[in-house]
């Protein structure tokens, strides 16, 4: 099983504000979309209820303690590790956020997909530190535009 790291991050390291993404850029999800269709996609409750209902196309797993969401494309788990556990038979899990979700999950993660937007933000929520030196860059795709963003693929190198 790969695990899969997805995420979109300023130039400040911002990823969240007031409890939204603090930017709507025009076809920058779209490669969450790619990656993610068909596959099973794990979010922490804040971004769960931020979306507000199951991804199309995907089956998702969000992760609480206090809340149960359960849909013929959506199930509810107490913790990443009991999650991981029972979805082990995926090909992929994709990560996607938020903070609290990444930050349990960056340790184990084989791959980031991550996409920086070469501006600052207003935020109050950020993408931890994670070891950059463990990760080869892989792929790099500019996009340019009003807001510019470049498209990251990170593989982890192997564990020694
Ligand atoms: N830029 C991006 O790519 C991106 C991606 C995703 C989200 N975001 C942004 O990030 C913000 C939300 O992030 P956040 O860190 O505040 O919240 P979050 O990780 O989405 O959700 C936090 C909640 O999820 C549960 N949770 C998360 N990790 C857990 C774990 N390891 N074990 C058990 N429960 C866990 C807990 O729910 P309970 O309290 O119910 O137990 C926790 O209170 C929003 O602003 C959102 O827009 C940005």
């Amino acid at each position: 099983m790969l695990i899969s790291i997805i995420v979109a991050v300023a130039r400040n390291n911002v990823i969240g504000a007031g409890g939204k993404l603090p930017w709507k850029i025009p076809g920058e999800q779209k490669r969450f979309r790619e990656l993610s269709l068909g596959k099973t996609v794990f979010m922490g409750r804040r971004t769960f209820e931020e979306i507000g209902k199951p991804l199309p196309g995907r089956f998702t797993v969000v992760i609480s303690r206090t809340k149960n969401f359960e849909f013929s494309n959506c199930t509810t788990m107490p913790s990443l590790q009991g999650a991981l556990e029972r979805f082990r038979d995926e090909e992929e899990i994709i990560i996607a956020g938020g903070a609290r979700l990444y930050r349990e999950a960056l340790p184990l993660a084989n791959r980031i997909y991550l996409t920086c937007i070469h501006r600052d933000f207003p935020g109050d929520v950020f993408f931890p530190e994670w070891d950059r030196e463990a990760f080869n860059l892989t792929y790099v795709q500019k996009v340019e535009g009003a807001i510019p963003y470049t498209y990251y693929t990170f593989v982890r190198k192997c564990r020694k």
